[in-house]
């Protein structure tokens, strides 16, 4: 089960991280659409992650079978939460006068996610999947 780990506390960490998930994807076999659309949700979770709650951590890991390619990753912070969840995954919604298409936008571009927000924990699991043969 290969992995790789990015801390999170930069920009440019954000570009780390979505590298790191398309190198996993095009590893693993994925095609150049499917390996843009992890990166695309990986970078907006490690966005929020930087910007709301200064850091974060990013994991990537192999989480494939004999029958399938299967990619897993984590990202984790120990910010203030997410006050809502519901609201925060409708598109349009933002405390900060961004876009708020970030985590409704990450949600749809892969085959799992899993969020979860408390006082001091929000993490985000996301699993991108594709059948060997
Ligand atoms: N890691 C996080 N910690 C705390 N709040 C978050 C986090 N991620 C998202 N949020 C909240 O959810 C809202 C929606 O996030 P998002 O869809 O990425 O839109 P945007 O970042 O453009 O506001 C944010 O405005 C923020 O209030
Ligand atoms: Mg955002």
């Amino acid at each position: 089960m290969p992995h790789g780990q990015v801390e999170l506390k930069r920009s440019s960490d954000i570009v780390a991280a979505r590298q790191a998930c398309r190198e996993m994807a095009r590893a693993l076999g994925f095609g150049s659409a499917d390996q843009t659309r992890l990166a695309t949700a990986v970078s907006e979770l490690a966005r929020n992650a930087i910007q709301y709650a200064g850091e974060g951590v990013c994991v990537v890991t192999d989480d494939s079978d004999d029958e399938t390619a299967i990619i897993r990753v984590v990202v984790e912070d120990h910010g203030p939460g997410i006050a809502d969840l519901d609201k925060a995954l409708e598109q349009g919604f933002t405390t900060s006068g961004g876009l708020g298409a970030g985590l409704p936008g990450a949600r749809r571009l892969v085959h799992g996610f899993a969020i979860s927000s408390e006082p001091g924990h929000t993490i985000v699991q996301l699993k991108t999947v594709r059948k060997k043969w």
